[in-house]
């Protein structure tokens, strides 16, 4: 089947750039974007494209460029499901927060809100795909439900998992290193992979579009988070056997990722992997590990958490045991929240939980970021439920300006890689600091050298 008509249910960090990048790249398609979240739905209509929710490098021009043509955002979610051939599923798959695998599976209540709304309003045939990273097997149940309909519609459920990462979601669109396509084997299987392999083909070379059976794509995407995720931790684990022995973590990187089979990629030492995936993931790969019993699987997996949570106390305690071992009534600037560059997206970010620890000690924050709102720095420590909102808003304070942030502090420290945070003026922020003035660069971005010769004390991750 040659498809016309998508509808993609869920308007978030991947639904929205993944549909206005098909859109852009397939104007024959009307592409039609639905969410229950009405809010959401208005900034995507935005009259001004650079209000958008969701920041990205070169989104706002891709999404100017076909909205209104064949790109839409809308909150009738019946209508575009009936309309559509092709139904995307990209709505939230957050970690359980109660009941059984609560702390640890993926939590599939939306994903089965949406089948049953496909299958309640479905009057034609439609090809389901999963957006959504979802734990293997998921397609099965969505099958249980959409084969109960009693509409006489038929339905064809592929997993088509979603590998771009934030702050490079639009270049990872358009160039991708692969496309994964798992479906049915059957015939009618078959020619619902070929019809979505036709939608990618249209801007995609063929011999990146890879088909597998649906459950290899849906445990395939588990496992690429929990590679990637295992080489952060890798490299993490070592910077703290640097910090002891003189060597350093950098170098050690650069010398090992020109080994070919290693790679350079991923193995940047940090104050902790964040996003809303990583341990999302691997918590679900864990739990589903144990599910079937694989005790061996699932503590060999967890220790990949395990490193990451000691990273970011880690890092906390060190600016403690470095200010005298206590920050009581100390201001220390925070510069970045979200939790990589080039994103609005705070969930998970190192900063909310190295934030947490300090406050435990009574430290003073003040934090600039340079796209992150200021209330969303209060609703990802409020979530918490550490202390109260009103003793976070005094303990912490969200400014606009990265000079104000770090006057009359005690320490700086980088929670976020922000490119312009290496342009700063330091000079200029180091006479205004209280000294002597430390820096702790979470992200290893600064020039060391030229930050001493300025009178900082600098510590750095894994050095
Ligand atoms: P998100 O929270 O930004 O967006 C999900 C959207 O779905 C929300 O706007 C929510 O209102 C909407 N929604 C939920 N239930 C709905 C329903 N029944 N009907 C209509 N709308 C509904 O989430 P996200 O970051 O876009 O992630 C979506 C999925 O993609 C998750 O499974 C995630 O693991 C996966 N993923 C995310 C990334 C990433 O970088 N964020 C990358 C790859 C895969
Ligand atoms: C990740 C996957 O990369 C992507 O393929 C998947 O679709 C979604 O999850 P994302 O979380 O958006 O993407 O960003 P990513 O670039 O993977 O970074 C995740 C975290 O790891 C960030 O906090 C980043 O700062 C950190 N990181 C990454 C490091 O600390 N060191 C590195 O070398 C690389």
């Amino acid at each position: 089947m040659s498809i016309t008509k998508i509808c993609c249910i869920g308007a978030g960090y991947v639904g929205g750039p993944t549909m206005a990048v098909i859109a852009k790249q397939c104007p024959h398609i009307r592409v039609t974007v639905v969410d229950l979240n009405e809010a959401r739905i208005a900034a995507w209509n935005d009259s001004d494209v650079t209000k958008i929710p969701v920041y990205e490098p070169g989104l706002s021009e891709v999404v100017a460029e076909a909205r209104g043509r064949n790109l839409f955002f809308s909150t009738d979610v019946d209508g575009a499901i009936d309309e559509a051939e092709m139904v995307f599923i990209s709505v939230n798959t957050p970690t359980k927060t109660y009941g059984a695998g609560k702390g640890q599976a993926a939590d599939l209540k939306w994903i089965e809100l949406c089948a049953r709304q496909i299958a309640r309003v479905s009057t034609t045939d439609k090809i389901v795909v999963e957006k959504s990273t979802l734990p293997v097997r998921t397609a099965s149940t969505l099958k249980d439900i959409l084969s109960h309909t009693g509409s006489g519609a038929s339905f064809q459920i592929l997993s088509n998992p979603e590998f771009l990462a934030e702050g490079t979601a639009v270049d990872d669109l358009l160039r991708p290193d692969r496309v994964l396509i798992g479906g049915d084997q059957s015939e009618e299987g078959r020619a619902a992979i070929g019809s979505l392999v036709e939608v990618y083909a249209n801007w995609v070379p063929r011999e990146r579009i890879l088909t597998t059976n649906v459950w290899s794509s849906e445990l395939s995407k588990l496992t690429a988070n929990a590679f990637l995720a295992q080489r952060v931790s890798s490299i993490n684990s070592l910077s703290e056997l640097c910090e002891h022995t003189e060597a350093d973590v950098s170098e050690v990187s650069r010398a090992i990722g020109t080994d070919s089979r290693i790679g350079p990629k991923f193995l940047k030492a940090s104050v902790g992997f964040g996003g809303s995936c990583f341990q999302k993931d691997i918590l679900n790969l864990v739990y589903i590990a144990r599910t079937y019993g694989l005790q061996e699987v699932a503590d060999y997996w967890e220790q990949v958490i395990i490193m990451n949570d000691h990273q970011k106390r880690r890092f906390a305690g060190r600016i403690i045991r470095t200010l005298y071992n206590t920050v009581n009534g100390k201001k220390i600037a925070f510069l970045g929240w979200a939790f990589k560059k080039d994103t609005n997206d705070t969930r998970e970010s190192a900063a909310i939980y190295v934030a947490d620890h300090l406050l435990l000690e009574q430290a003073e924050l003040s934090v600039y970021d340079p796209k992150v709102p200021v209330q969303q720095v209060y609703t990802d420590l409020d979530y918490l439920a550490t202390r109260s909102s009103d003793e976070n808003k005094s303990l912490l304070k969200v400014v606009n300006d990265p000079y104000e942030a770090c006057r009359d502090a005690h320490a700086v420290a980088v929670l976020t890689e922000w490119d312009e945070f290496r342009d700063y003026d330091w000079q200029r922020i180091y006479d205004n600091m209280l000294k002597p003035a430390h820096v702790f660069d979470g992200r290893n971005i600064l020039d060391r050298a030229k930050l001493e010769a300025i009178g900082f004390k600098v510590k750095a991750i894994g050095s």
